[in-house]
Order: structure tokens, then C-alpha cells, then sequence
């Protein structure tokens, strides 16, 4: 269960989930024209080592029975996370063509668009994480010598406490329009550090902001219940996923920014798989993958 300052690694507690999605990245790929590609997804899989080198192993073989390869849960998260890489990737060539100069991006993880994206070139770009998580990309970029393509900078912050000072230090103008980016951030916070955040966005940004942002609906409590309380060894990983998570309810990202002067686009991941043409796979009920259906993409403008 969580804490209120709890701290991870990249192996451990919410520092493993962004190799889990790293991960769903790299094997999403691995799909008839993909619907997003990012190759730096493998390198971290390899660094990290052990069952997470495997998933980066051509054989599929050898991570057959990985819950990221079930018919069930990894067929619908693949596709989740497929989805809203797409999703984030547009949002910033369209921040980028609109002349946003200034990119803000909340628990980066593994992120690897400051390293990938053509249209990053030329801005700043500020990646937020917790230290230890920062230090391993780091690291693992270095070692194989892959350089930025826009002026990146490392914020080591807890993203529940007040960070918006620790970010004008490293540079950070609020005076100039910025990109924001929260993705698979918010269910790792609290409802209350949540509102928080929201306000610090919206205090920290000048006319002709944006953000992007992932939400996902609480699942329906007994169901969390069910995952929390598993002991069967097949849910052991959404179990300790369903640990690490707040299922708490929350202000909705488009009614908090719509009621505060920004413009509010909602769009359901399902809703815009299926205009993509890649429909979110049926489950049957039960079968385990609750969370894909609940998720919104949101993009808010500052009027
Ligand atoms: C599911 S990963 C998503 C990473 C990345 N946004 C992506 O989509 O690939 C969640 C990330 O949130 C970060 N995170 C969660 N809570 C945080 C907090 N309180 N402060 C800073 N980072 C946090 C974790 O360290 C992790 O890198």
C-alpha cells in the first residue's frame, strides 16, 4: 500500500510502472502498423534486466505467459497505451506548430520524446520524476551515447508537494505559453494532490497554454476490491498494480480547467481507438482488464 512520501526506484512500487508501459510500448510495436513507435522503449527493458530484458527479446517465447501477453489484460493495455502515445505525440506537434516553445513533462518516467520527436527540436523541455527514476534514464541514455533533440531538463521533484519553485530554478518561465504533459500520472496521487497540481498548472500558466492530460475514472469498487484482495497467482501483477493506485474519486480534469478559463477537449480512449480504426479488443466481463474503457485523453487550452 502507498504512503504519503513514499519513494521508488525504477524496479519498485510506481517506479516499475513506467517500465511496465515501456514495455507495453515495445510490444505494441511489434503490431501491423503500429499506431506509435518508440524505439528507446527497449534500451530501458534491456538495462533494467531480468523478466524485463526478456519482454525486449525478439523470441516471444520466452515472455509467453507475461500478463503484457495475455489475451485479456495485455491485448487491451497494449492497445491502451498504443492509443495514448499517439495521442500525446500529437498533442505536442500541434503545441509545436502553434509556436509553444516551452514543454513541461510530469512524471516522464521513461518517456523518450524529447529523444524521438523531430518537432521537440528547438524547444526546452522540462522532465519532472522522482530522482531515482530520472537517474536511471539517465544513465542508460548515456551509456548509449543518444543525445536529445531539444535543450532537456532533468526536475527531481515529488510531484505531491509544491514544485513549481524547484521548476523555475531549472528555468522555467510562466510568463511564455507552455505544453504541459500528465500522462499516467494522475491514479498515482491522491484526489487532494491532484487538485493541487491542477492548480499549480493553472497558476503557472501564461495565455496560450495547454495541457494533455490521461484520466481514468475509478473503477467500480467491488471490482478494485476483487483486485486488491486477489490471491490468485495469475492477478499477482494487477493486484500490486490495483495497490499502488488511488481508486478514489476526483475532480474531472475538463469540468476543474473548463471552470477556470481554459477550453476543454474530453475524447474516451475507446472512442478514439475506434476512429483510429483500432477498436479497443472486446473482454469478456471478468476477465480482468477494467481500465481501458474508463480512460479519457483531455486537452485544455488557456483562453
Ligand atoms: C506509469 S509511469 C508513466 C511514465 C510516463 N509518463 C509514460 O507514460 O511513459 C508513472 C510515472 O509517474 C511517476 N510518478 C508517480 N508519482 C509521482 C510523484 N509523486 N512525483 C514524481 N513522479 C511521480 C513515476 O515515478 C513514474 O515514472
Amino acid at each position: 500500500m502507498r504512503s504519503d512520501s513514499d519513494d521508488w526506484d525504477i524496479t519498485t512500487s510506481v517506479g516499475s510502472t513506467a517500465l511496465f508501459v515501456a514495455a507495453a510500448r515495445t510490444l505494441a510495436e511489434q503490431d501491423e502498423e503500429p499506431l506509435a513507435v518508440d524505439p528507446l522503449a527497449e534500451l530501458f527493458l534491456r538495462a533494467a534486466g531480468g523478466e524485463w530484458a526478456l519482454l525486449a527479446d525478439p523470441d516471444p517465447e520466452l515472455t509467453r505467459d507475461h500478463i503484457l501477453r495475455s489475451p485479456d489484460f495485455g491485448t487491451s493495455f497494449r492497445a491502451h497505451i498504443a492509443g495514448r502515445t499517439r495521442y500525446f505525440d500529437d498533442y505536442l506537434r500541434a503545441a509545436r506548430e502553434a509556436g509553444i516553445a516551452q514543454v513541461v513533462i510530469l512524471a516522464a518516467g521513461l518517456d523518450a520524446r524529447v529523444y524521438r520527436l523531430p518537432c521537440l527540436a528547438g524547444a526546452v523541455v522540462y522532465e519532472l520524476d522522482r530522482s531515482h527514476v530520472l537517474d536511471f534514464k539517465r544513465e542508460t541514455l548515456a551509456e548509449a551515447g543518444i543525445e536529445p533533440l531539444a535543450d532537456r531538463r532533468e526536475v527531481a521533484v515529488d510531484l505531491r508537494d509544491e514544485w513549481l519553485d524547484v521548476l523555475r530554478d531549472n528555468g522555467f518561465d510562466p510568463g511564455a505559453p507552455t505544453a504541459w504533459l500528465v500522462e499516467g500520472l494522475l491514479i498515482y496521487i491522491t484526489p487532494e494532490a491532484q487538485d493541487q497540481l491542477f492548480a499549480t498548472l493553472d497558476a503557472a500558466s501564461a495565455a496560450g497554454s495547454r495541457a494533455a492530460i490521461e484520466q481514468m475514472t475509478p473503477l467500480p469498487r467491488e471490482e478494485y476490491t476483487e483486485m486488491v484482495e486477489s490471491e490468485q497467482a495469475d492477478d499477482e501483477a494487477k493486484s500490486d498494480w490495483a495497490r499502488l493506485i488511488y481508486n478514489d474519486p476526483r475532480s474531472d480534469a475538463a469540468q476543474w480547467f473548463s471552470e477556470r478559463g481554459w477550453d476543454a477537449e474530453r475524447t474516451g480512449l475507446a472512442d478514439y481507438l475506434r476512429a483510429a480504426g483500432r477498436p479497443l479488443p472486446v473482454v469478456e466481463a471478468g476477465a480482468g482488464h477494467v481500465g481501458a474503457p474508463l480512460v479519457n485523453l483531455v486537452t485544455v487550452v488557456r483562453r
